[in-house]
């Protein structure tokens, strides 16, 4: 097989790291109020919300692209609320070098529109569901979206996704210890869940103390059950994935507090306003705006971003207690 040669513009910060992932946010606003992350609703902040226009996130995924990024996730708030999210589908598929183009939703959307998405150019799909209690996920997500979410995930099978990977943020009290039902419900369905830590957000304090709960009971369980862990490739991202030959699902789990966590990020950050973040937490983010103006200031985009990654931190410092400049992930893309 012939050798890869190595793209010259490949972004790769001062611990080896190399970035492969762009997770870009098309807007902030979300019409859920999860207790983690908008408990009172997306507040508008007053300003019009000027999210990155079409043209402006060709420019941006198009930058990445040359850099070496294949994978994009359009995230947000919730990123199908965007009138025009299949035409951003649309435009980053058709950019050269992007080969997976992923969403995470909250799947309000998805039964009516999963369609319209795959047809687009959407390859991966993330959906989040904190319970599979009606009343539960009512109570953690303050909607009463409970059957519509499910629909849209059977309607995802049905136009032809192979995998929807299902996120649920673990939360002490609320849906801790339900791993049965979760393992029930993919024993035949090729879902991979995600069992996310709680991570504390500058705006959160008494949620975190209340329910955070580490994934390692989960992670006992399941190898007591006889899971066994895949193997990581180096493109993967910090999930640690089971499988089992009884089940059609899957199980990954991401515990950001776990010693080593951010050896392997490879995935850097674009609000929907435009400005690069190096890391979910802890600092300001760099804007990128005035670059993505116009196709020929395609050279001074790529510029700004190489420099911008050398300022990387090695580490978010969660451990710490840092929570940083984050008040909630709905405001940098999850
Ligand atoms: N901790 C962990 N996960 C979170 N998410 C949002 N806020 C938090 C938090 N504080 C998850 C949501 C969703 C994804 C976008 O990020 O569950 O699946
Ligand atoms: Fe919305 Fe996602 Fe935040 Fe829930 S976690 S409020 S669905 S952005």
């Amino acid at each position: 097989m012939a050798q890869k040669i190595q793209n010259k513009f490949q972004l790769q910060d001062n611990f080896q790291r190399k970035f492969y992932y762009l997770r870009l946010s098309v807007t902030d606003v979300c019409n859920f109020k999860c207790q983690y992350c908008l408990p009172d609703g997306y507040q508008p902040s007053g300003k019009s919300h000027s999210f990155l226009a079409l043209e402006e996130i060709q420019r941006v995924v198009r930058a990445f692209a040359h850099c070496g990024t294949t994978k994009v996730r359009l995230t947000g708030g919730e990123p199908s609320l965007r009138k025009d999210f299949s035409d951003i589908i649309h435009t980053v598929a058709q950019t050269k070098g992007i080969v997976k183009v992923a969403t995470t939703t909250n799947g309000y959307r998805m039964k009516k529109q999963v369609k319209d998405w795959k047809q687009a150019g959407l390859t991966h799909i993330n959906v989040s569901m904190d319970s599979l209690d009606p009343r539960r996920f009512y109570q953690i997500t303050g909607e009463n979206k409970f059957f519509e979410v499910m629909a849209g995930i059977e309607r995802a099978f049905e136009v032809g996704f192979e995998q929807v990977k299902v996120n649920v943020v673990l939360l002490k009290g609320l849906n801790s210890d339900v791993l049965p039902d979760f393992l029930f419900w993919i024993k035949d369905r090729p879902i991979q869940l995600r069992f996310i830590e709680l991570m504390q957000t500058g705006e959160m304090d008494r949620l975190f103390h209340q329910h955070h709960v580490s994934g390692v009971s989960i992670r006992n369980q399941l190898i007591a059950d006889g899971w066994l862990q895949k193997k990581r490739l180096p493109s993967d991202g910090p999930a640690q994935v089971y499988s089992h030959p009884d089940y059609l699902g899957e199980v990954g789990l991401i515990m950001p507090y776990e010693k080593d966590f951010c050896a392997s990020c490879n995935r850097l950050r674009i609000s929907a306003k435009g400005k690069l973040h190096l890391c979910l937490f802890g600092e300001q983010g760099v804007d990128l705006r005035d670059l993505l103006q116009q196709d020929s200031q395609l050279p001074f985009l790529i510029d700004r971003i190489h420099q911008q990654l050398q300022t990387k931190a090695v580490s978010h410092y969660l451990h710490d207690g840092n929570s940083g400049m984050t008040p909630n992930l709905a405001s940098i893309g999850g």
